[in-house]
């Protein structure tokens, strides 16, 4: 059978599942049946991940608190913490996508699609509907299959409701949940007499200081607007500049410790096809097929 194009998360209702992957309603109900998918039972699996993870994170939240929180009843709260999950509802024909046994299920650290990576992302450590903020939205293409973040910042604002970053600085420190950035990669120095595609003037740096500087600077800034435990998503790839490696991603990792976050996770985005330079040059380094999606942690 072909390989479906969908990306399902179960932590969404159908409608919302059919929207991120802007198809039918009638197409996510034919994913969730050719797959054999339980939903009541990935539901179930999923308020009791919710309400054990917020009671981690708050662990002297009320009952009524948590009810408040996760908009979920204060006896289902209860029934959940009491392990009342009414076995019931489990379907022996059908399979929950936590079923880590299924390697169809599992989620994987490599993948050719980006919007598979960002919806993986979602749903395991952000484990809500969207992003809250993103400070290098540019045209917002991360967002063609996963909800909108509820905060747009760009340096340079290239749509109506994207605000400058320099208007992020405003924001309350320690005030949100997840931030994303996606920083150029590119740098266009004086002596370049080609023209890169990517290297236009919101997408690239004009030196090496500059892309390494920029990367601290926008890591300790999203560190001072994170809560404690927030979450961090950050794009990046190593590039090859002057006959030079830069290991970006290297230092992006590295500098985030010393700035005080911990790398949870790590997702490879490969891409299948690149476009090819020809400039006649010997080829000196493996050619980058791949950049990273770093998931930190605020300690
Ligand atoms: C690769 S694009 C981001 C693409 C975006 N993730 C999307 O989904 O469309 C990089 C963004 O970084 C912003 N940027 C460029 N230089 C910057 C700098 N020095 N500091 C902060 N952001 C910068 C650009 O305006 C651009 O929108």
């Amino acid at each position: 059978m072909r390989k479906s194009k969908i990306i399902y998360n179960p932590l969404l209702s159908v409608k919302e599942n059919a929207e991120n992957n802007h198809v039918s309603i009638s197409a996510i109900r034919w994913y969730i049946r050719t797959n054999g998918i339980d939903r009541k039972r990935d539901n179930a699996i999923a308020i009791s991940k919710s309400i054990v993870s917020y009671k981690k994170k708050y662990p002297t939240a009320t009952i009524s608190e948590i009810s408040t929180a996760l908009s979920l009843s204060e006896n289902t709260i209860r029934k959940y913490l009491q392990n009342e999950i009414n076995t019931s509802i489990i379907d022996k024909n059908k399979l929950s996508t936590f079923d880590l046994s299924k390697r169809k299920f599992i989620i994987s650290s490599i993948s050719d699609n980006q919007d598979e990576i960002l919806s993986n992302i979602l749903r395991l450590h952000i484990k809500q509907y969207r992003f809250d903020c993103d400070l290098t939205y540019s045209i917002g293409v991360f967002y063609k299959h996963i909800p909108q973040p509820q905060l747009k910042f760009d340096k340079y604002p290239q749509m109506d409701d994207v605000r400058p970053l320099d208007e992020f600085y405003n924001i309350e420190d320690g005030s949100l949940h997840s931030i994303v950035i996606d920083l150029p990669f590119v740098i266009k120095g004086k002596d370049v007499n080609y023209k890169s595609m990517m290297a236009d003037r919101f997408n690239c740096f004009s030196n090496a200081k500059e892309l390494y500087d920029t990367n601290t600077s926008m890591l300790q800034l999203a560190y001072s607007k994170l809560s404690q435990r927030g979450i961090l998503v950050f794009k990046t790839m190593d590039i090859i500049y002057g006959g030079v490696q830069h290991w970006i991603a290297n230092y992006v990792q590295n500098t985030a410790v010393e700035v005080g976050y911990k790398l949870i996770d790590m997702f490879i985005l490969y891409a299948k096809t690149k476009v090819l330079t020809n400039m006649n040059t010997t080829q000196l380094h493996a050619r980058k097929f791949h950049s990273y999606f770093f998931v930190f942690e605020k300690k």
